[in-house]
């Protein structure tokens, strides 16, 4: 009689702090089906206690199994170093399957190892474009998709996408938003946290994020951006966690009186904040998604988005970057604020349909 068989190792990568709720249902997921066993990843491309370490503990995931520690530097230096520290790993553990998420050098970096080492590669939040190739995450995208064995993917526009890229349709999976089943997962929690009182709010209130290397890198455009943000916090205080990214680039004297700035916060405090906000100012990727979900206003400060079902169903504005253009989007959506719709299975089990998917993948190999 055959012995139960070996669980599948399947060897998750995370480094960034978006990554983070992305595969912590998905791990958590793993660890429970009996067929697979998960090893978590972490190349500390983020690696301060507020962008990586809390993110852990509060999501509940495990510690890595291996930290490949590599930090910050350009482009080129930190994808390279990534994928010297990763290969040995993946050697090491010899998994059935390397999984990314999303779209930082940590994703391409580990895609482009697993790959030349003929491992199968499955991509997390696959085929979102923004057709900006100056974006590093555009650049990501393309690569990590282009070689990808598995592609699992949040919304319907990203199905068009790879098909016009020629990746076959047999390899593409519509599973709907993982980070989605994180929010669910925990907001009845983040609604307990102190934040509101412990940061002073007492009224309506707005929150404010920017990290994108065009919107926080040149001084006088983000001077520009937050002209913007201190017309609009006319109309109520705003409360705006600073990545470190653009904390060197912040000078006090363009911060508007009723503009606060806080440290960066963990994913509980930022969950309450956005729920009990009456408007979010942002250009991260995910916040566009979340705000959606929790049917808040979101004025994205970008020329596009990967994401267009956050504008075509959700509460997603895009307000551009000029001075001009932020505020009258905001006077646009301040008198007619959108109904949301949440796109379809953005539902809280897209980490089941995800595991369904791989379990077919790897069986059918
Ligand atoms: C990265 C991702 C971006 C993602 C963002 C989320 C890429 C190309 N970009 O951008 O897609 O939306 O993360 O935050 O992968 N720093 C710290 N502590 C940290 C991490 C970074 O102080 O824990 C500082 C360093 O000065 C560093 C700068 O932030 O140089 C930028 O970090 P980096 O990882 O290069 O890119 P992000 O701007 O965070």
């Amino acid at each position: 009689m055959a012995g139960p068989e070996a669980a599948l190792k399947i060897l998750c990568v995370g480094g960034a702090r978006p990554n983070f709720m992305k595969l912590a249902p998905l791990v958590r997921a793993l660890g429970q089906d009996a067929l697979f066993e998960p090893v978590l990843v972490h190349t500390g491309q983020h690696y301060d206690e507020k962008m990586s370490g809390q993110f852990f503990r509060e999501l509940g995931m495990p510690a890595p199994a291996h930290n490949l520690e590599v930090g910050s530097a350009s482009h080129a230096q930190q994808t390279g170093e990534i994928m010297k520290r990763f290969e040995p790993v993946l050697i090491e553990e010899n998994p059935a399957a390397v999984v990314v998420v999303g779209d930082v050098n940590s994703t391409v970096a580990c895609a482009l190892v697993a790959k030349k080492l003929l491992y199968p590669v499955v991509h997390v939040e696959a085929g979102l474009r923004s057709f900006d190739r100056s974006m590093p995450e555009e650049i990501n995208r393309i690569v990590t998709d282009a070689i990808s064995d598995l592609l699992l993917v949040t919304e319907e526009s990203a199905m068009a996408n790879l098909y016009k890229e020629g990746i076959p349709q047999a390899r593409v999976v519509h599973v709907g938003n993982l980070m989605i089943d994180s929010l669910y997962f925990h907001l009845e929690k983040a609604k307990n946290s102190d934040v509101i009182s412990r940061l002073g709010i007492t009224g309506a209130f707005g929150l404010v994020t920017l990290h994108r290397p065009a919107n926080v890198d040149d001084p006088e455009h983000l001077a520009e951006l937050m002209r913007a943000l201190d017309w609009i916090s006319q109309d109520f205080p705003l409360y705006f966690p600073v990545h470190p990214r653009t904390r060197a680039h912040l000078k006090n004297g363009n911060v508007g009186e009723r503009i606060h700035l806080i440290d960066p916060l963990g994913y509980l405090d930022f969950l309450c904040l956005m729920f009990h906000s009456s408007a979010v100012f942002t250009d991260s990727g995910g916040i566009q998604e979340e705000t959606t979900v929790l049917g808040r206003p979101c004025l994205t400060l970008r020329e596009n988005t990967e994401r267009p079902v956050t504008i075509e169903q959700g509460t997603n504005t895009l307000a551009g970057t000029t001075y001009d253009g932020i505020v009258s989007a905001w006077k646009q959506v301040r008198a007619n604020p959108k109904i949301a719709r949440v796109p379809q299975m953005w539902d809280g089990h897209a980490a089941d349909r995800s595991l369904a998917a791989l379990g077919s993948f790897l069986k059918n190999r």
